[in-house]
C-alpha cells in the first residue's frame, strides 16, 4: 500500500465530475487499498478518489472503527437511489477543506446503490452519520465540496484561509 497526497481546495479538480469504473480489477482495489491507508493517516472517516487526483467514482469510509478494530467499507460507482423527505444537519469537515467545519443539511436516510470492494452489486438503506458520510462524499464525485452548501461569501472566506495556510507550511 502507498500513502498519497490529498489535493485541497482550491484545486480545479475537486470541481471535476468522476468517471466510472467498468470492472473491479486488481488496479481498481490497489486504488482502494492506498485510499484507505491515506485516509487512515490524515486521520479522516472518508476520502473520495478525486481527493488524491483520481477521476474514478471511489469512495472509501470507515465511521466506526478505531486503531484496535477497523471498519473499513468501500464503494465503487455508488448511487443515492432514493432520499428521505426528513433533514439531518451536521457539522461537517473535509480532508480537502482541513480545519474548517460547517452546518450542512441533508436527507437523514438514502438508498444506494453500489459496487463493494469485490465488484458485487449491493443495495443499503442507511441513516444518521452513515447517510450523511456517503452523501458528501458522492458528492465529491460530482465535483461538489460541504463548502458549495454555503452562502459565496463563507465559502471564499473559507478558501482563502486554506490556501494561506497551505502557503505557509512547509511538509519536509
Ligand atoms: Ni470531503
Amino acid at each position: 500500500m502507498a500513502k498519497l497526497d490529498i489535493i485541497n481546495v482550491p484545486d480545479p479538480l475537486l470541481k471535476t465530475v468522476s468517471d466510472p469504473i467498468g470492472q473491479v480489477d486488481a488496479a481498481v482495489r490497489q486504488l482502494m487499498d492506498d485510499m484507505l491507508e491515506t485516509m487512515y493517516a490524515a486521520p479522516g472517516i472518508g476520502l473520495a478518489a478525486i481527493q488524491v487526483g483520481v477521476q474514478k467514482r471511489v469512495i472509501v469510509l470507515d465511521i466506526e472503527g478505531d486503531d484496535d478494530e477497523r471498519k473499513p467499507l468501500f464503494f465503487v460507482n455508488p448511487e443515492v437511489t432514493w432520499e428521505s423527505p426528513e433533514f439531518n444537519v451536521y457539522n461537517e469537515g473535509c480532508l480537502s477543506v482541513p480545519e474548517h467545519y460547517a452546518e450542512v443539511e441533508r436527507p437523514a436516510e438514502v438508498k444506494i446503490k453500489y459496487l463493494d470492494y469485490d465488484g458485487k452489486a449491493q443495495e443499503q438503506r442507511v441513516d444518521g452519520l452513515m447517510a450523511t458520510c456517503i452523501q458528501h462524499e458522492i458528492d465529491h464525485l460530482n465535483g461538489v465540496v460541504f463548502l458549495d452548501y454555503l452562502s459565496r461569501l463563507k465559502r471564499n472566506m473559507i478558501i482563502k484561509k486554506v490556501q494561506k495556510a497551505d502557503k505557509e507550511t512547509i511538509i519536509l
